[in-house]
C-alpha cells in the first residue's frame, strides 16, 4: 500500500472543460504530475495557462472532469448535475485550497499592510498560528528571499522583484504541497526578472512541487521535469523539456517557438 501510495501522482487533472458564456476555453485538459516534480506551462497568450490555474486553485470553476490533488477530489468522481460537475463538500474543497498556493502576476499584496503583516496575516487567521511562530516563520523565508532588512517595509515601498517575492514568501508561508505561478515575471523591468527566476530556482531544491506558467523559454526549459504546451484551450504538446523545447514535430509548437528564438 505504502508504495501505491508514494507513487500516486499530487496532481492529476483528466478531462477538464471550462466556458465562459458558451465558449469553451479548456476543452479537455488531462495531465499528471508527481510530487517534487516541476511542470513548466507554456502558449500564446488567450489559450487557457491561467484559466487552468484558476481552476486547480478554485478561484473559478469548472463544468466537466476530474481534479485530484494530494489524495483528494475535488469533485465527486463520476457525479454530474445540470451545471455540470458535482463539487466536493466544502470542507475537503477548503483542504484542498490549503495545500495549493498562488503567486500571480502582479503580486495582489495587501497594500496597507507591512512586509510581515503581509506574512502572517493568513497563518494567523486561517491557519491559526500564534503571533510569534507565524513571524518566525515570516523571518525565515524573509531571509531565504533576500529580503530580511524590509518586513518593516509597505509594498509601495520595494521594487517589483521585491514585490514579487514577498508574494513568493507569503504563498510559502501557508506551508503549500504544490505552487502555481502564473507568469511571475510578466509585470516586471528585464533586469529584475532574474532575481525572481533565481528565488524560483531555488525552490527546486526543496522540492517544491510547482506548476509555473512562464514566457521565459530559457527559464521553462532549465526548470522544469515536463513542460505543456497549451494552444486555444488545449494541450498541444507535453513531455520532458528536451522534448518540448528540440524534437517536437508539432507545427504550432515550433511556430510558437521560434518567436522567442533570438531572445
Ligand atoms: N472571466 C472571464 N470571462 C470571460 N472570458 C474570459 C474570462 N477569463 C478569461 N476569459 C477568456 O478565456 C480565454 C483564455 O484566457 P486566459 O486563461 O486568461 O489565457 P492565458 O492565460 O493563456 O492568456 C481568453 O479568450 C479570455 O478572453
Ligand atoms: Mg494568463
Amino acid at each position: 500500500m505504502e508504495e501505491l501510495k508514494n507513487t500516486a501522482p499530487i496532481l492529476h487533472v483528466s478531462h477538464l472543460k471550462k466556458s465562459f458564456d458558451d465558449v469553451a476555453v479548456l476543452k479537455d485538459i488531462s495531465f499528471d504530475l508527481n510530487a517534487g516534480e516541476v511542470l513548466s506551462i507554456i502558449g500564446p497568450s488567450g489559450s487557457g495557462k491561467s484559466t487552468l490555474l484558476r481552476c486547480l486553485t478554485q478561484l473559478e470553476t469548472f463544468e466537466a472532469g476530474e481534479v485530484c490533488i494530494d489524495g483528494k477530489d475535488m469533485v465527486i468522481p463520476g457525479v454530474k448535475t445540470k451545471n455540470g460537475v458535482k463539487y466536493a463538500p466544502a470542507k475537503t474543497l477548503r483542504e484542498i485550497r490549503l495545500s495549493t498556493g498562488l503567486v500571480f502576476q502582479n503580486f495582489n499584496l495587501f497594500p496597507h499592510l507591512t512586509v510581515l503583516q503581509n506574512l502572517t496575516l493568513a497563518p494567523i487567521r486561517v491557519l491559526e498560528k500564534n503571533r510569534e511562530e507565524a513571524r518566525d516563520l515570516a523571518r525565515e523565508l524573509l531571509k531565504r528571499m533576500g529580503l530580511e532588512n524590509k518586513e518593516k517595509a509597505y509594498p509601495c515601498e520595494l521594487s517589483g522583484g521585491q514585490q514579487q517575492r514577498v508574494s513568493i514568501a507569503r504563498a510559502l508561508a501557508m506551508n503549500p504541497k504544490i505552487l502555481f505561478f502564473d507568469e511571475p515575471t510578466s509585470a516586471l523591468d528585464p533586469e529584475l526578472t532574474g532575481e525572481v527566476l533565481k528565488i524560483i530556482k531555488g525552490l527546486t531544491e526543496l522540492q517544491m512541487t510547482m506548476v509555473i506558467v512562464t514566457h521565459e523559454m530559457a527559464f521553462a526549459r532549465d526548470v522544469a521535469d515536463k513542460v505543456l504546451f497549451m494552444d486555444g484551450g488545449v494541450i498541444v504538446e507535453q513531455g520532458t523539456p528536451e522534448y518540448v523545447f528540440g524534437k517536437s514535430e508539432n507545427d504550432r509548437l515550433n511556430a510558437f517557438l521560434s518567436r522567442f528564438a533570438n531572445d
